[in-house]
């Protein structure tokens, strides 16, 4: 039988709850879900492309059926080449649909093989965005239970270079006879 591969696109810059909320959904319906982490040169991401990879990575290992990759270009091209015929989006609420629709059209009009499939997170993520979660912790909000605990630490070690000094001094003093 036909395995059915699915691409999930996205900048995930973090990642965040919702994001794996998505993934587990995604994991259950399609045989193999490619996470696919977009390179934006036009873009000042947070997070590196390899950050992101290596999070996104660490948060997905549960799922055996899920592989993390990047791209550039065309969403489209890549999901060709990934032998993907189906490409997962998360619709949050009313307002996502707008941009999606037309996201998609565009795309089915660029590869008319390849079919969207929308899933909605559950209830509590639906005003989750990575935007949000990167502007609440730039001004020093709590983002408990937006994001994975790990996640978490590397937006405070991001935003504050000594915390990750602070934290390497500790276990070094603890190390210590
Ligand atoms: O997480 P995001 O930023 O909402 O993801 C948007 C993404 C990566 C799915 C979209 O920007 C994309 O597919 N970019 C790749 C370039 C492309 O194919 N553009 C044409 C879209 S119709």
């Amino acid at each position: 039988m036909k395995k059915v591969i699915a691409i999930y696109p996205g900048s995930f810059d973090p990642l965040t709850n919702g994001h794996l909320d998505l993934i587990e959904r995604g994991s259950k319906i399609f045989d193999e879900l490619v996470v696919a982490i977009l390179r934006n040169p036009e873009k000042d991401p947070l997070f590196s492309l390899s950050e992101r990879r290596e999070m996104m990575e660490a948060m997905t290992e549960p799922w055996n059926n899920v592989r993390v990759d990047t791209f550039e270009g065309l969403m489209v091209d890549y999901a060709v080449k990934a032998k993907a015929s189906a490409v997962l989006r998360g619709i949050r609420a009313i307002s996502d649909y707008e941009y999606e629709l037309q996201m998609a059209l565009m795309n089915r009009k660029l590869e008319p093989g390849l079919e969207t499939v929308f899933m909605m997170p559950a209830e509590q993520f639906s005003y989750l965005s990575s935007r949000l979660v990167r502007e609440i912790a730039q001004l020093g909000g709590s983002i408990k239970g937006l994001v994975p605990q790990a996640v978490e630490q590397r937006l405070r070690e991001k935003l504050d270079p000594s915390v990750k000094f602070q934290q390497k001094s500790k276990s070094k003093a603890r190390k210590k006879p």
